[in-house]
């Protein structure tokens, strides 16, 4: 289905994802742009740039309540449902995890039951696991995170509701997305985080050996998945489905850390290493054929991905 002339709601739309999708909705010609977002994380400095559109409405909202989302994806053509509860909250704060990953889609699903709506489920490759081999999407899955377990139970969520309710949704699994708007002070994007650190002169922190394997994906490209994937729901060929989105790069987090040292950092700065974290997965790689049957392209190489990125945090940090 075309977005154009479309009402379409993104929930966590003032977060990363979120924001470049709300951009690209309206892009295409979307009619209205409604972003859900309880601002936990999101900031209004992705969307502030939206600010001037009349076709954009900003909801200070929880998916946690019910009330809340129903008229919102009532009154809504599409949604993605991109809102959730991050790896580092589900170690500190499992029940707003469970009650975020969890309730949250199965009020957006709920919401969607008798309404039509197209729905595209934000989903991780948390729910999968590590393994010595590429996952497929039906890969057996063994998450080591609360995040993994409670995203992971969202995908059950999505498929129950679309064999047994009909509703139309689909889910794609992003793996280590990055780019412009990945917040560089936390924990979470360790591209942005490096960058962040070692622009500023400060070593780029790697935890454990710095051997886990990560196959980064330029957000944009996370993005038009959404948009390609919803062609294919019209179609009802994916509904219920799942499918793995990432790039073919293959990088450890010590060659990232030495490459943002060589390319952008001061001379001597020298990678520092810290404790390895619990539950993390060594090698969390997809396979991302079915994607690519679908049309899946990558739009840019890792290397121009990262310096566009560096320019971001560049001015974001106003160097
Ligand atoms: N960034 C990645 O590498 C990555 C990888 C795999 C999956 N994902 C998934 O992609 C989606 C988007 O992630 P992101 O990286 O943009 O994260 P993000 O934190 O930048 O965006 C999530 C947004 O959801 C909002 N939110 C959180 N709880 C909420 C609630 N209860 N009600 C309303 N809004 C709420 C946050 O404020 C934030 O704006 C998530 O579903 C995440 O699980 C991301």
């Amino acid at each position: 289905m075309s977005v154009e002339n479309k009402k379409i709601l993104v929930t966590g739309g003032a977060g990363f994802i979120g924001s470049h999708i709300a951009d690209e909705a309206l892009r295409r010609g979307a009619s209205r742009v409604v972003i859900l977002d309880n601002f936990v994380n999101g900031k209004q400095q992705n969307i502030a740039h939206l600010a001037g559109d009349s076709r954009i409405t900003i909801e200070s909202g929880d998916v946690r309540d019910f009330d809340t989302v129903r008229p919102l994806v009532q009154q809504a053509d599409i949604v993605f449902h991109e809102a959730a509860s991050k790896l580092v909250v589900s170690r500190t704060r499992p029940r707003i995890d469970l009650e975020t990953n969890i309730v949250g889609t199965f009020n957006v699903l709920e919401a969607a039951k008798d309404g039509g709506q197209l729905v595209v489920h934000a989903s991780t490759g948390s729910v999968l696991g590590s393994s010595e081999g590429e996952m497929h999407e039906d890969h057996p899955q063994n998450p080591t995170t609360l995040y993994g377990i409670s995203k992971g139970c969202g995908e059950r969520y999505c498929r129950f509701y679309a064999a047994e309710f009909g509703v139309r949704v689909a889910m794609l699994r992003y793996f280590h997305v990055f780019g412009p708007r990945q917040d560089y002070s936390g924990e979470a994007g360790v591209v942005s985080i490096f960058l962040g650190r070692v622009l500023r002169g400060l070593p780029p922190v790697v935890f454990g050996t710095g051997e886990q394997i990560r196959c980064f994906t330029w957000v944009l490209d996370d993005v038009a998945a959404n948009f390609l994937l919803l062609d294919r729901i019209e179609g009802d060929e994916c509904l219920g489905q799942v499918h793995n989105v990432a790039s073919r790069t293959r990088i450890s987090v010590l060659d990232l850390a030495n490459t943002i040292i060589e390319r952008f950092g001061p001379k001597g700065l020298e990678v520092e290493f810290g404790p390895p974290r619990p539950g993390e997965n060594l090698r969390p790689v997809p396979n991302t054929e079915r994607i690519e049957r679908l049309g899946f392209k990558e739009s840019v190489s890792f290397s121009e991905g990262l310096e566009a990125t560096c320019e971001w945090v560049k001015k974001d940090l106003g160097l």
